[in-house]
């Protein structure tokens, strides 16, 4: 049975959380492969909304069971609070499952993530200060505490020294800040250690295992392809990789055994923190994109930087993860514009580019060439069929799957659950 992959085709929060929970329903299993709870998922279930930051979206599915894969970073502190805030509101969250190979983002981690940006001041990557960047330096480093460490307080202790010997050492002399002392690390960990228990497993296992069972498992990205740490906008990137190949690292589950990748692409382009953003608008049409879209972070508050649809990226994001399909969002938020520019090349340096850079310096004097197609002013939230778009609508839609170089197969019309237009089924 499939195994699917869905996620962000530009720079994160294209709406991904409504499309796995649209696909929840259906499936048996729903798996984060990368980051941590530097996402940010809405999910609108009847007239309930729901921000979700480290779990994956399929936790508001019953029937589904949700996976925190190993290649995913775990704040133990919001992964509690968030379960609790869940319960709180009726939701069942006992068949969550975590890998016991997960890291932990630490409490120094999120330390050295704050100083790290304050130090750099001007040059500051606009983290979302959550400590991701440096757990995951950790790993690589060979010095990161696993969830499996919780569980056996010696190693703990000493793997937690090991980490703090060069932190210290930076936190005082460099960064002019305190050193953290690791057995109040530790004390702080093992508080938490009882409380995570019931789901830690070896989530490699289970996954192949319901592959083996004709079972359909959902990956789910978090962030998106540009901000993917080998194929984005280095370094202004999430220190993961979002692209399809991290989906079969981030869990254990081999390439072959993924059938579709699904890439979800908002109407118009967003990004939040520093970075390149070739369509970004200044003038009052992206502040009408930002306030209609309602572009503000979900995990961060931070308001998004908002633009034109940007092709070149559309077809970048196909490229990198062999997406076989897109879902378009947002389609709703551009009703009311007479014209709407899209971006299908880039001019540098005198240039017509076709293709995304690959030159970083390139990329950052990029203008924008845009075609401008007609708009639409009928309100589409209540569309149930592609036929039941406005003609103008309809042709936005082809042309950007055409410009995307792969089939748009569902389209956001409106937040709500049932507010989608299914073209192909994913299933
Ligand atoms: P980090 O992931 O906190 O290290 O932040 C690195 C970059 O990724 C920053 O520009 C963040 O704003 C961006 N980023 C991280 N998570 C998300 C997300 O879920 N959506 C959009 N941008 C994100």
């Amino acid at each position: 049975m499939p195994a699917l992959v869905l996620l962000g085709a530009q720079w994160g929060d294209e709406g991904k959380g409504k499309a796995t929970d649209l696909l929840g329903g259906s499936v048996d299993y729903v798996v984060r492969y990368q980051g941590g709870n530097n996402a940010g998922h809405t999910v609108v279930v009847g007239d309930q909304k729901y921000a979700l930051h480290l779990l994956p979206s399929g936790i508001l599915s019953p029937g589904c069971t949700p996976v925190i894969g190993n290649g995913v970073v775990v704040d133990p502190s919001v992964l509690l609070s968030e379960l609790s805030g869940l319960n709180e509101r009726g939701v069942d969250t006992s068949k969550l499952l975590i890998s016991g190979n997960a890291h932990i983002i630490t409490p120094y981690n999120v330390t050295v993530d704050k100083v790290t940006e304050r130090f750099l001041g001007k040059r500051k990557i606009g983290t979302t200060g959550r400590g991701i960047g440096p757990t995951y330096a950790d790993k690589i480093n060979r010095v990161g505490i696993r969830v499996q460490d919780l569980y056996d307080e010696s190693i703990l202790l000493q793997k937690v020294e090991a980490a703090l010997d060069v932190k210290n050492q930076l936190l005082t002399k460099l960064y002019n800040r305190r050193a953290i002392a690791a057995d109040q690390v530790v004390e702080e960990l093992l508080g938490y250690a009882e409380q995570i228990k019931p789901y830690v497993t070896d989530t490699v296992l289970v996954l192949n295992q319901a592959l083996e069972d004709d079972k359909v498992v959902l990956f789910e990205g978090g962030q998106g392809t540009l901000l993917d740490i080998d194929h984005g906008t280095y370094p202004f990137v999430t220190s993961s990789n979002p692209t399809a190949g991290g989906a079969c690292t981030g869990s254990g589950v081999g390439p072959t055994k993924i059938s579709r990748v699904i890439g979800i692409l908002k109407a118009y382009t967003t990004r939040v923190g520093a970075g390149p953003f070739p369509t970004e608008l200044f003038d009052a049409d992206g502040e009408a994109l930002r306030r209609i879209g309602g572009e503000r972070g979900v995990t961060t508050g931070r308001d998004r930087r908002c633009g034109w649809f940007d092709a070149v990226i559309a077809r970048y994001a196909t490229r990198v993860n062999g997406l076989t399909d897109f879902f378009l969002t947002k389609l709703d938020v551009l009703t009311g514009w007479e014209q709407i520019p899209v971006c299908v090349a880039y001019e540098i340096d005198g240039k017509r580019v076709e293709e995304l850079p690959y030159s970083q310096s390139d990329f950052h004097h990029a203008k924008p060439v845009y075609e401008t197609l007609p708009g639409w002013s009928e309100d589409i939230t209540k569309a149930k069929s592609f036929s039941d778009l406005p003609k103008n609508a309809q042709n936005y839609v082809k042309a950007l799957e055409e410009m995307s170089g792969a089939p748009i197969s569902a389209i956001g019309v409106g937040p709500g659950r049932d507010e989608t237009i299914e073209i192909n089924s994913f299933l």
